[in-house]
């Protein structure tokens, strides 16, 4: 079979997959560049990551990312901008008013989205705002600014990259539910006002044999309001040891997940949080879990890998 970037750039999807900078040697970053044509930075745009003392940037391990994209012909997917967690200990500990905080954010936006300016397919402006039952989440940006602070972010970003697509990325908001109905509403009163909003990124962290069912309904609902659907941070854990039965079963989720994005025009592809079981947060995250990407810890890959070329064309 052709490698998986060649099936989905037939269909027109993207394929991606999240990197870690500092892995992107040997046969890690063979396989990286042949199969994807799109790359995410799992950490290395985060603002710790680029800023982790106030005005003190390190942009290298992103700069590697996008620079080895470009080498290799592949879209980069900024992730993420405005997120609850993994912020700079500067901004977390400090005390800031409102206006204060505003700026610093407004800041931040303007320089991290204006390096990388023209550069970056999409970014994940606003990751996580939403709680469970679909309420806001009390994050340090909720707190300072309010609901609107969503709005401010995506307009500061458009502002510093009027070229890349702008999304808001969650989780649990890949069936329908009360959390993907809160943001559904959100980007429909965004669109409503004008608010730069280009698409909705679905993370889909999923457990082995739980892709929701109105996966795909749930896509489409968003594509009827006028935004692109991204699947962001896909991957299937399982209770380790994997077994022959268990990785049948997460091949089946795998094509399943696949074909909900392929059968909607407005999805635009599938990011896989990372390609192999070597550079996955799940069981650092998950006691007992693992084996949920398309390789595995030694970049064999897995029936998963054949259920994504099948699904997109391959045989
Ligand atoms: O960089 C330090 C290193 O210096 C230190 O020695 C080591 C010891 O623990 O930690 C390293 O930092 C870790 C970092 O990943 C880089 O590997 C952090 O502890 C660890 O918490 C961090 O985890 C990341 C996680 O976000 C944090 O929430 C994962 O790699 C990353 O895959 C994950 O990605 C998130 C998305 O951004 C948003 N959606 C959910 C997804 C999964 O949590």
């Amino acid at each position: 079979d052709p490698p998986l970037r060649d099936l989905a750039a037939a269909k027109g999807k993207i394929i991606g997959t999240a990197v870690t900078g500092g892995k992107l040697t040997g046969t890690y970053a063979d396989i990286a560049g042949r199969e994807f044509n799109s790359l995410t930075p799992g950490n290395a745009m985060k603002w710790e990551s680029v800023e982790p003392s106030r005005g003190t940037y390190n942009w290298a391990e992103a700069d590697r990312i996008v620079d080895f994209a470009e080498a290799h012909g592949q879209q980069v997917r900024g992730h993420t901008l405005v997120w609850h967690s993994q912020n700079p200990g500067w901004l977390t500990g400090g005390s800031w008013t409102p206006a204060q905080f505003s700026a610093i954010v407004q800041d931040h936006i303007t320089t991290e989205v204006g390096r990388y300016k023209g550069r970056l397919a999409a970014w994940d402006v606003v990751n996580e705002p939403f709680n469970e039952d679909g309420t806001y989440r009390q994050s340090l940006f909720y707190n300072h600014l309010g609901p609107d602070y969503i709005a401010q972010a995506l307009t500061w970003a458009r502002a510093a990259d009027p070229d890349a697509k702008l999304y808001i990325n969650d989780y649990n908001v890949e069936g329908v539910n009360a959390k993907s109905t809160a943001l559904y509403n959100l980007v429909k009163s965004l669109k409503e006002r004008g608010v730069p909003i280009d698409g909705v990124g679905l993370q889909a962290h999923f457990i082995l044999g739980q892709i929701p069912s109105t996966l795909q309904q749930n896509i489409q609902r968003f594509a009827d309001l006028g935004v692109d659907v991204a699947i962001t941070e896909l991957d299937i854990r399982m209770q380790v040891p994997a077994t022959d039965a268990k990785l049948a079963q997460q091949a089946a989720d795998y094509k399943a997940v696949m074909n909900a994005c392929v059968a909607v025009a407005r999805c635009t592809g599938v990011t896989v949080w990372g390609f192999t079981d070597s550079d996955s947060w799940i069981p650092d995250f998950f006691e007992g879990y693992g084996a949920a990407t398309p390789y595995d810890e030694n970049f064999a890959p897995k029936p998963a890998y054949y259920a994504i070329a099948q699904s997109l064309g391959g045989t």
